[in-house]
């Protein structure tokens, strides 16, 4: 197996956790409602998972770049750099929202505007989802 099957199986691996992971925890998070104090600890600790995985796409992302020679040349010229360009724009979007959605949720006061908080958490999870099918658009 090559360092590029390696380094795209761990790209793929973190995709699942960051976008998986926010499924997942806004299926079952309702479940805690009566028990606030848990469902606070749950999005915590969820937080360190999703943001360890938000790092390991953004570094395997630049190996994929690399083992595919992308360089910043090809951002502007070549099918596969305007496909990453939408894609950046997309991570770019999933992880504004999702740290935007994280603030509101663990703000002392935590009385987030419940709709701001649900549209923040949809956009993370929607532009992750984008980011996908364009990463898959450029390896096809
Ligand atoms: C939310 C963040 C991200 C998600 C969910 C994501 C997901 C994916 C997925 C599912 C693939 C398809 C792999 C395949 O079909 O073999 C892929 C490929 C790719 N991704 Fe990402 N990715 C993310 C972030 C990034 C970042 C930040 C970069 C660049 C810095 C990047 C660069 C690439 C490249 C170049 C490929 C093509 C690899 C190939 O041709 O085999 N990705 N990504």
């Amino acid at each position: 197996m090559s360092w590029f099957a390696i380094n795209l199986v761990v790209h793929i691996l973190a995709a699942c956790i960051w976008i998986g992971g926010q499924a997942t925890v806004a299926y079952l998070l309702p479940a805690l409602h009566d028990l606030p104090e848990r469902a606070h600890a749950v999005g915590l600790r969820f937080q360190r998972l999703a943001w360890s995985a938000y790092g390991v796409l953004i570094l395997t992302g630049i190996g994929n770049m690399l083992f595919l020679h992308l360089g910043i040349g090809d951002l502007l010229h070549s099918r596969e750099g305007h496909l990453l360009d939408v894609k950046f724009l997309l991570v770019l979007i999933s992880g504004g929202a999702a740290l935007y959605h994280a603030i509101l949720q663990t703000s002392a006061t935590r009385t987030p505007s419940r709709a701001l908080s649900a549209v923040l958490g949809s956009s993370a999870l929607a532009a992750a989802v984008a980011a996908a099918l364009y990463g898959v658009l450029i390896a096809t």
